[in-house]
């Protein structure tokens, strides 16, 4: 029977530890590399694409305004900062996909938006997902173009 020979081998024990160094330096390279690959970011990522935002609708905008009273407002004002950002104006500044993929996906937007990237950085803490499904994303969209004036 041939016995087991790890280390009793002179050259191959040797040979099997540089065997051994050379896959554990391919496989830190690899994992280094690919990661790096797939996070991407870029100014224009969104979750959610292609929205068709039509006329605005109040009665959607009140139901918005009692989401967003429930599900925001710990968080944000309209004029002033409190955790996050004043939202008053934002549906002139921003688009439609990136409000309604901020609301609904807000750990994409962290991970892969420069714009969201660079807020985290200025206000130091991430906003939490609040469970919104697209519906109710979208009335919270209607009430904050009610609030911003762009209706
Ligand atoms: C736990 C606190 C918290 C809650 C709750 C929260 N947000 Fe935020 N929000 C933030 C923070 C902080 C930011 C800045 C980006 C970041 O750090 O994640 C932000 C960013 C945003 C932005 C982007 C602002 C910009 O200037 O581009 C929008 C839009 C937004 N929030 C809407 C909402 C809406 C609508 C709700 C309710 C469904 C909500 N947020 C709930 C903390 C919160």
């Amino acid at each position: 029977m041939q016995k087991l020979n790890l280390f009793n081998t002179p050259g191959n024990g040797c040979e099997s530890f540089l065997k051994a160094t050379f896959t554990f330096m391919m496989i830190s390279f690899i994992l280094a590399i690919f990661p790096g690959c797939s996070e991407e970011t870029s100014p224009d990522f969104t979750v959610v694409k292609d929205l068709n935002i039509g006329a605005f609708n109040q009665a959607l905008a009140d139901k918005g305004k009692s989401a967003f009273s429930i599900k925001c407002v710990a968080c944000h004002k309209y004029d002033t900062r409190l955790v996050g950002p004043p939202l008053r104006g934002i549906t002139k500044k921003r688009t439609p996909e990136y409000i309604v993929s901020m609301i609904m996906y807000p750990e994409q937007m962290q991970e892969k938006n420069d714009t969201i990237i660079a807020l985290v950085k200025t206000y130091l803490t991430k906003m939490t997902n609040q469970n919104v499904n697209q519906n109710e994303a979208l009335a919270i969209y209607e009430h904050l173009r009610d609030i911003s004036g762009s209706k």
